[in-house]
C-alpha cells in the first residue's frame, strides 16, 4: 500500500530513520485520506465529539488544521517557546534527540471543552504527554490524542497510558 511516507536514515541526526510525510502531503489523494481517517471517530454522532482540534508546531499544524476543518470545529496551537503573543503556559519535555519548550495560550480554551490533540508522529510520547498536559492546565479535556505514524518501539502508548491514543500507520 502507498502510504507516501519514506525513511530518511540518519536525520536529524546519527542512528535516527526519520519518517518524511512530504510525500504524502504532495498527493491530494492521500492527504485526503488520512485527514478523513484521522477525523473519523469524532465525526458527529461518534460519541466522542470535540469542541476544538489542538495541534503541535510543526507537523501536528498540518493534520490538525484539516481535521479541525473536517469537523467543523476551531484549532489551537501548541507552539514551541517564544512563538505566540499572548499569555502562555509552557512546558518542557524531552524528545527523541533533545529537548524542547512548548507553549499554548492561558485562554486556548474554554473550561471543560473537549479537544482531540493532533500530531503527525507519536515517537516517545514526550511531545505529546507535555501538550496534553498543557491542554488540561488551560481547562481542556483531552477526549483523545490522534496520530498519523506511531514508532511503536519508542514505547509512546506507554507513556500516554491512560489516555485514548489513536494513529493510523504502524511502525
Ligand atoms: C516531532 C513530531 C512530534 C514529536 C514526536 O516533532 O512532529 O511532534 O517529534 O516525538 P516524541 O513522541 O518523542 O515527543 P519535532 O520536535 O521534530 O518538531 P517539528 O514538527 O517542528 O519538526
Amino acid at each position: 500500500m502507498e502510504t507516501g511516507i519514506r525513511d530518511i536514515p540518519d536525520y536529524p541526526s546519527p542512528g535516527i530513520l526519520f519518517k518524511d510525510i512530504t510525500p504524502l502531503l504532495a498527493d491530494p489523494a492521500l492527504f485526503a485520506k488520512a485527514v478523513d481517517a484521522l477525523a473519523a471517530a469524532h465525526r458527529p454522532g461518534s460519541g466522542a465529539e470535540v469542541d476544538v482540534v489542538a495541534g503541535v508546531e510543526a507537523r501536528g499544524f498540518i493534520f490538525g488544521a484539516g481535521v479541525a476543518l473536517a469537523l467543523g470545529v476551531g484549532f489551537v496551537p501548541i507552539r514551541k517557546k517564544g512563538k505566540l503573543p499572548y499569555a502562555t503556559v509552557s512546558a518542557e519535555y524531552t524528545l527523541e534527540y533533545g529537548t524542547a519548550v512548548i507553549e499554548v495560550h492561558e485562554d486556548a480554551v474554554r473550561p471543560g471543552q473537549r479537544v482531540l490533540l493532533l500530531d503527525d508522529v507519536l515517537a516517545t510520547g514526550g511531545t505529546a504527554e507535555a501538550a496534553a498536559g498543557l491542554l488540561e492546565q488551560v481547562g481542556a479535556e483531552v477526549v483523545a490524542l490522534s496520530f498519523l505514524v506511531e514508532l511503536g518501539f519508542l514505547g509512546g502508548r506507554d507513556r500516554l497510558a491512560g489516555r485514548q491514543v489513536n494513529s493510523l500507520l504502524h511502525y
